[in-house]
């Protein structure tokens, strides 16, 4: 039920119960799905753009915008391919050729792949660097809720992959930058099943204002 706002409050401020619920209800089916279960069709760029538009609305201690996107589609995944698999070739000199194959088909298994990279201000002594990379979790979450939103599977991977310097330098990430991770999204292959939630009682507590032990 929507409720009438407060004459002098502006417009979007307006408050909307079902809204509201319609959000909650969103966050809370969202799942990550990972990318052997992703299918076409991928998002178009006009879509990661909007995925991006809600991304760089995430809260921003003093508007530093720490951090910045690269989208990987089409063709484009194939080089991804490439690159990963070089770069698994420096990591493990001598490794077996299988686990280099591997590599190379993690560029391009998912549909489109969104690269995640921090660009905190280290020395701004006004932002601690950690308010930085709340941000940059924020804006994870707007993209992966977009995806949601808008009928498109997705999954935040990190793993060696974010590190390596090759794959680091081959996307562009500069020395003062960090590669994070990267989100793969496609459409779901299957409806995927709802995954059991934390108890939020579990993970709040209503403080009296008495000192707490530990
Ligand atoms: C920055 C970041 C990196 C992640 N890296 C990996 C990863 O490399 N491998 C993995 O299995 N899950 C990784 N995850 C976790 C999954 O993306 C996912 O959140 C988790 O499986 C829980 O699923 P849910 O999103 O449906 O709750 C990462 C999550 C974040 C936020």
């Amino acid at each position: 039920m929507a409720r009438q706002s407060d004459q002098d409050s502006p417009d979007h401020l307006f408050s909307d119960d079902d809204l509201a619920e319609g959000l909650i209800e969103l966050i809370a089916a969202r799942r990550s799905i990972s990318p052997k279960w992703l299918g076409q069709p991928a998002p178009a760029v006009h879509d990661i753009e909007r995925m991006i538009a809600a991304a760089v609305t995430a809260p921003d201690h003093d508007g530093l915008r720490p951090w910045r996107f690269v989208a990987i589609t089409g063709a484009a995944r194939e080089k991804l391919g490439d690159v990963f698999a070089e770069a698994k070739k420096c990591r493990s000199p001598g490794g077996d050729p299988s686990d280099v194959e591997r590599e190379r088909e993690r560029g391009s298994h998912a549909p489109a792949t969104i690269a995640v990279i921090a660009c905190p201000e280290r020395d701004n002594i006004k932002v601690p660097v950690r308010d930085q990379y709340v941000s940059l979790g924020a804006a994870l979450q707007n993209i992966l809720l977009c995806c949601h939103a808008m009928g498109y599977g997705a999954k935040t991977l990190s793993g060696a992959k974010v590190n390596d310097p090759h794959n680091c330098k081959a996307l562009g990430v500069k020395p003062d930058e960090e590669l994070i991770c990267f989100v793969c999204v496609g459409t779901a292959k299957a409806p995927p099943k709802r995954r059991p939630r934390p108890d939020a009682s579990d993970h709040l507590t209503l403080w009296t204002g008495e000192s707490v032990e530990n």
